[in-house]
């Protein structure tokens, strides 16, 4: 099929074309460059025997986008584009709910112009909020508490309503927290100074960009008062596309308005200062690391239940926590 990736020069949107050119898919990239680089079209066209198609611009643009779509007859779409921090949500609500969700609108109108109408969304655990519960299954009450959050959130309900109520067919996948990269080494997350994730950051100390990690309170109602979280290897991550692509087309017990929300996460937590011994483990780095208050909205255990992925598409994540490490340092000591 002609697939189209929004956002696939980024980090979950890369390693998914990755997966998809391996298996024959045609892969046509739509990226604005807002949060990646044009050096990565190279990068992946180096990894990947078949040539991937990339053309910068903004969904915001439907007019661009809509010619896009036609020009390259695309089958269906993949719609990873979106600001992704939580944090920085909070101080830019406005510039999130444009680019999130009149980005998703300005998306789906470009579709209807081109009568295309299957869709997978990757959408996050924050749509969940603090746990009721965990591991947090798909049936988890929806509260989220960032305007990143309500941006997955909302749309989502967009799409919903456009697969009960004009028969589009669409899969949401929630992501918990992804890590690692390719094994070739040479793609992997770009980390840049507005990565606040665990893992970049943990990179960067053991790079001797800063002297120590920042542990964001040692309090929680955890086993050693450290945040505990689901992650998941993104080739795991990119694996969880192509299933969903599977169940979408190739399977008779696809049901566009209720089986469609998936969490792609392994089921099992890890602590922050879980994470610092098994990378000080896999690469012999020491890790000095100094504990702070907690940041703000940040819970003590978010982990997914995702046996309903398992038992529908056929998924769960293969990859351990080790090997992610070391790929995601092999090409974090190599590339940033
Ligand atoms: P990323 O920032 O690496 O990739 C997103 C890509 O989208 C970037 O290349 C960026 O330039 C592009 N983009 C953003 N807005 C755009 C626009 N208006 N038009 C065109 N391109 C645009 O992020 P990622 O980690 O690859 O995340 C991909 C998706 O997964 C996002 O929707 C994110 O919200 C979601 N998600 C990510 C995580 C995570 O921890 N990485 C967790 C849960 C959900
Ligand atoms: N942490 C530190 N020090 C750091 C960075 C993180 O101690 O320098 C801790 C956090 O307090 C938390 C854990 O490491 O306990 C993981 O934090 P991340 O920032 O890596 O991930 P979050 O779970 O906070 O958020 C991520 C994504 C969100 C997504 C969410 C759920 O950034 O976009 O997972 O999918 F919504």
């Amino acid at each position: 099929m002609n697939v189209l990736l929004t956002g696939g020069l980024g980090f979950i949107g890369g390693h998914t074309a990755i997966s998809l050119s391996r298996i024959g898919h045609s892969v046509y990239i739509y990226d604005s460059l807002i949060n990646s680089d044009k050096t990565s079209i190279e990068i992946l066209n180096q990894i990947c025997d078949n040539e991937i198609f990339c053309q910068i611009g903004d969904i915001l643009d439907t007019k661009s986008l809509t010619r896009f779509i036609e020009s390259n007859k695309i089958d269906t779409v993949i719609h990873f584009a979106a600001l992704k921090s939580p944090f920085e949500s909070i101080s830019n609500p406005s510039i999130y709910f444009n680019n999130n969700i009149s980005g998703t609108i300005s998306l789906i109108r470009a579709m209807e112009n081109n009568k295309i109408n299957s869709l997978i969304f990757s959408s996050s655990a924050s749509v969940y909020g603090p746990p009721e519960y965990n591991p947090m299954d798909e049936k988890h009450p929806e509260n989220p508490i960032n305007p990143y959050g309500k941006s997955k959130l909302l749309s989502e309900k967009i799409l919903k309503d456009l697969a009960k109520f004009q028969d589009w067919k669409i899969i949401i996948l929630r992501y918990f927290n992804p890590i690692g990269a390719h094994k070739s080494r040479i793609f992997g997350e770009f980390a840049n100074e507005k990565s606040n994730n665990l893992l970049p950051y943990l990179y960067r100390v053991a790079k001797g960009d800063f002297e120590f990690l920042s542990i964001y309170g040692n309090n929680f109602d955890t086993g050693d008062g450290t945040g505990i979280r689901d992650y998941i290897d993104v080739m795991d991550v990119a694996d969880g596309h192509i299933k969903s692509l599977e169940y979408m087309f190739n399977n008779d017990n696809y049901k566009k308005d209720n089986a469609s929300i998936f969490n792609l996460g392994t089921g099992t937590g890890v602590s922050v200062l879980e994470m610092i011994e098994l990378f000080e483990q896999v690469t012999g780095i020491e890790i000095k690391y100094k504990f702070e208050d907690r940041r703000q909205g940040d819970v003590g255990i978010c982990i997914a239940d995702p046996s309903k992925a398992m038992e529908y598409l056929n998924w769960k994540s293969k990859i351990t926590t080790e090997e992610s490490i070391n790929n995601g340092w092999n090409f974090f000591k190599n590339n940033c």
